[in-house]
């Protein structure tokens, strides 16, 4: 067996840059009740990139806005703080999520629309079935599988070899990962979210995304955004290897009270999201 270290993969994350000083500050001032919407606005206009970023992703269609948003401050008072939240940080991680994923057969690009999937998902899921925290269920979905980020590295060696075990063993991508490399990227990235100070929630829907029924703090987020990358893997958005003999957990159904009906239309209105960006990037 290969078994990677797991201080050399901590060692890795450790050198992963931190998040942009802004997003940082925004976490921070979102979650303060006496936070004006001047202040949030000062903050983010400091950063071009972010600012530039964060009005397209507020004209996307995942956010449905009716008309057109032209300044940080109409995003902030005509969003709310929650959604801006969440923009900032999909306009953060941008750069570090777009990349090419070789080792999980992933092209520049897809482990971005992959996530932004997962989050979308996320938030419809939890919209659905009353979650209270929309917010940290976009979240724990934009940053699930950061740790392939981390990962890929090691597993370029041994990607063959953990093709192979799926196929022989009937077992799933993440469950062959950790047999070869002693580590999966679901850990690794639970790892990534504890490094960038996120919530414990966010951190165990993270490591728990491909095993939801080991979750204890927030059994509800980690079915989530399970399910939620079940369904795009479904759909296949962005998928890679890691969608290889990949199958929904009962029990995040149950916790969920989900049914076959409600799936299908949680589907549906995903499909038609995705369609309408893509026709927008047009
Ligand atoms: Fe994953
Ligand atoms: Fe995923």
């Amino acid at each position: 067996m290969n078994q990677v270290a797991l201080e050399s993969v901590v060692q890795s994350v450790d050198e992963l840059p931190s998040l942009p000083q802004v997003a940082l500050e925004v976490m921070r001032l979102t979650r303060d009740p006496n936070t004006s919407a001047r202040e949030l606005n000062d903050v983010i206009c400091q950063d071009q990139a972010i600012t530039a970023n964060m009005l397209r992703l507020a004209n996307s269609a995942y956010y449905g806005f009716p008309r057109l948003i032209g300044t940080v401050g109409e995003a902030v008072v005509l969003l709310g703080f929650q959604t801006v939240r969440s923009i900032i940080l999909t306009a953060a991680l941008g750069d570090t999520l777009n990349k090419e994923v070789k080792a999980y057969s992933l092209e520049k690009g897809e482990l971005w629309k992959h996530s932004i999937g997962v989050a979308t998902a996320g938030r419809m899921i939890a919209k659905r079935v009353g979650y209270k925290y929309q917010d940290l269920a976009y979240t724990a979905g934009l940053l699930h599988d950061v740790g392939k980020i981390v990962l890929a590295d090691y597993l370029d060696k041994y990607c063959a070899e953990v093709i192979e075990k799926v196929n022989a063993d009937n077992v799933s991508f993440a469950d062959a990962e950790y047999e070869i490399l002693g580590i999966d990227h679901a850990q690794t990235g639970g790892e990534v979210a504890k490094k960038w100070n996120f919530p414990a929630e966010i951190v165990e829907a993270i490591n728990f995304h491909h095993t939801p029924d080991s979750a204890v703090q927030d059994p509800k987020l980690t079915a989530i955004t399970h399910i939620a990358d079940i369904m795009c893997t479904v759909i296949g958005i962005g998928i890679g290897v890691d969608g290889l003999l990949y199958q929904a957990s009962g029990r995040a159904v149950e916790i969920l009270g989900l049914d076959e009906t409600i799936l299908e239309e949680l589907i549906a209105d995903l499909i038609d999201v995705f369609t309408a960006e893509a026709t927008e990037d047009k």
